[in-house]
């Protein structure tokens, strides 16, 4: 069965923002920040890698992989195929929203505003990316969208760090949040494995709530 959106948000406070350049560093990549407690993972189809990336860190075991910047239907349609379990976006396109459904691939679209989050529970999402979360309001815009939208949740992304997660995780309407700082561009590329574990395990430790 299809997990939902909801499901996967609550498998660990902070879903790693990975940006794979070299396919040798996906499978070990992904277990270093699977063994430190972040089982849940967006690939972004921004390297030319990300797809074949994607195809090899679903057999990793206990990870569950998703595919990030899916900006349309063909990238949807692209991800499912790799294996991806579910798509982020950083905004939301009703192609982007229609194909995903056909596919049966749990979506997390993107919004920034009253408006857009507004078009998102029309679709039927209560659960969507806030981006770019920092530029766009940050915890005061979340904590605002609280009042008149208590019924839809978030995962904030963008301009995220260990030092403020634990800010935007305290607040009720985030669910989990998401980020690149659990693997750096360039631990990535010194292959620095062990520390990207230490990273995850600390994020682990934030909680969810
Ligand atoms: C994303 O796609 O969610 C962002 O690029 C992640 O933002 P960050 O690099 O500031 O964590």
């Amino acid at each position: 069965p299809t997990p939902s959106m909801h499901m996967l948000c609550h498998q660990a406070p902070v879903i790693p923002v990975l940006v794979i350049k070299d396919l040798a560093h996906a499978v070990p990549l992904a277990e270093a920040l699977v063994a430190g407690g972040l089982p849940v993972l967006e690939v972004t189809l921004r390297s030319a890698v990300a797809l074949q990336a994607i195809s090899l860190m679903v057999r990793v075991p206990g990870a569950t992989i998703g595919a990030g910047t899916v900006l349309n239907p063909k990238q949807a349609r692209e991800a499912k195929q790799a294996g991806a379990t579910f798509a982020v976006s950083p905004g939301a396109t009703p192609p982007v929203i229609d194909c995903c459904e056909d596919l049966d691939l749990p979506l997390l679209p993107g919004a920034a505003s009253a408006t857009e989050v507004m078009h998102l529970l029309d679709r039927g999402f209560d659960l969507m990316k806030f981006f770019p979360a920092a530029a766009a309001g940050g915890l005061a815009a979340l904590r605002a969208f609280g009042a008149p939208l208590p019924q839809v949740h978030f995962c904030p992304a963008g301009g995220l760090s260990q030092e403020n997660a634990r800010d935007y995780l305290a607040l009720a309407n985030v669910a989990c949040v998401g980020g690149s700082w659990v693997a750096p561009a360039q631990m990535i590329i010194e292959e620095r494995w062990g520390e990207i574990r230490q990273l995850a395990h600390q994020a682990r430790q934030l909680g969810n709530h």
